[in-house]
């Protein structure tokens, strides 16, 4: 339909008024000369293998060389065993983990089973099977040096846009999948959790996704689930043990040259908070020499020209901004906003060359449809936005330049929307000299 309206040019005026009454988002594509595409369909998966066979595999990384392998069975006996090796079919390793499940009212969901195996070589296939039947998958570890890639894709959720975007990231290999929030939209429909795993399955068993809580994940219900995110929780564990966070929604983690931390936009961040005296002690073990890039990803933005969620990241933006920048941290990725925007580097509020370059990538394909309008005149921080379904590309070099990348699902994935080099902060003597300064001075 909407390409009918922008290719029809036999009939000039009308049919275009007619097009724009009905759907007026495209007078603000014609701003970027580009149709974006409608709200689509929930798409909705169902399990097609036996009870005791896995559903919903999906790999996360723990710690340097580990992968842990989340999964559900139907069947509650079935052992959380993991057999893998090099070979197809040849398991040479086996490890057993552990298993959960939980209740959400009526809703008890299947026995979700997670096993560490490793230690693990990088640049590696391996080929692995869960619970000793049923299919065999494979996954590629991330390798031990420069460069790597991450795709970062926020506010997925579980729709023909979900799938185209998922099908882009997928047309070009990639090392980790990093994710800034709102994963399933289930919000509290358990049984929408386990479609919504069956959906990225095949994507998320083969590299390790790396998440972080949205909004959507909260799921509290007052009184009888006053502490929230039970699904979440239980379905999508990520390291944070390992780095010495008590709450699984907020954690780091290093991988090639590059410490990732993972914060949460719907927990405690004031500076009494754990979060915030967690997030001070991880900032300050940071080894620069070891991993020269730091990188943030939260959920609700920080900086945000759209006019949805307004103001809505500005207190944790108050709490924790100072930690970021006096830590050099490079870049922050966030989602919430159902559009694409890219920001210069910024410090409270103002370009700061030595500041944290803000990206907002909550354009992953939910079913609520994209944030279609910008606040004008546009703020000079805010280089690029456009709301537009898609996906990043953060390609890192080496120790000092890396390449971000934007890409519109309507494209073809080798097209970049956009694009921007990136040098690092801890590299960059003025900023370093000047923090320092600063720093002094204020503790003075
Ligand atoms: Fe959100």
């Amino acid at each position: 339909m909407m390409e009918k309206c922008s290719n029809n040019k036999s009939f000039i005026v009308f049919p275009l008024l007619f097009c724009f009454l009905l759907f007026p988002h495209l007078l603000l594509s014609l701003e970027n000369d580009y149709i974006r595409g409608p709200v689509r369909e929930l798409v909705t998966t169902t399990n097609h293998r036996s009870d005791s066979d896995p559903q919903q595999v999906h790999i996360s990384l723990v710690g340097k060389d580990k992968i842990r392998v989340s999964w559900i069975t139907e069947d509650k006996h079935t052992k959380s065993l993991v057999e893998y090796g090099t070979k197809s079919g040849k398991y040479s390793s086996k490890a057993t983990g552990t298993h959960t499940m939980y209740q959400y009212f009526f809703y008890t969901s299947g026995r979700i089973h997670n096993t560490v195996i490793g230690p693990l070589e990088p640049s590696t296939t391996y080929f692995y099977r869960c619970g000793g039947s049923g299919p065999e998958f494979s996954f590629n570890t991330p390798p031990s040096k420069f460069p790597i890639e991450f795709a970062i894709v926020g506010d997925l959720g579980q729709t023909e846009w979900t799938q185209s975007t998922l099908k882009h990231v997928d047309s070009t290999n990639y090392d980790v999948l990093l994710l800034p929030g709102d994963l399933s939209y289930a919000d509290s429909q358990q049984p929408l959790w386990d479609s919504f795993g069956r959906l990225v399955e095949p994507y998320a068993n083969k590299r390790p996704w790396m998440v972080t809580q949205g909004n959507h994940e909260i799921e509290i219900f007052p009184i009888i689930y006053p502490h929230g995110f039970k699904a979440y929780n239980n379905r999508w564990p990520m390291p944070f043990e390992e780095s010495g966070s008590t709450s699984n929604l907020y954690y780091s983690f290093d991988v090639v040259g590059s410490h990732i931390i993972m914060l949460g936009s719907y927990t405690d961040f004031d500076d009494k908070s754990e979060q915030y005296k967690w997030l001070q002690n991880d900032l300050d073990s940071v080894d620069r020499n070891r991993t020269p890039w730091v990188i943030a990803l939260l959920h609700a933005p920080w900086y945000n020209t759209n006019e949805a969620h307004q103001g809505e990241g500005e207190s944790m933006r108050q709490a924790m901004e100072k930690l970021l920048y006096n830590a050099h941290v490079d870049l922050v990725f966030a989602g919430h906003v159902h559009a694409y925007e890219r920001f210069t580097r910024i410090y409270d509020n103002e370009a700061n060359s030595c500041g944290p370059l803000y990206v907002t990538i909550g354009d992953g394909g939910n079913r609520e449809g994209l944030a279609l309008n910008f606040k004008n005149p546009r703020s000079p921080l805010s280089l690029y936005r456009e709301p537009s379904f898609g996906h990043g590309r953060l390609q890192i070099l080496n120790e000092t330049h890396a390449h971000w990348s934007w890409h519109r699902n309507n494209d073809t994935n080798s097209f970049e929307a956009d694009g921007v080099w990136i040098e690092s902060l801890i590299n960059s003597k003025a900023c370093t000299k000047t923090q320092e300064k600063q720093t002094s001075h204020e503790e003075l």
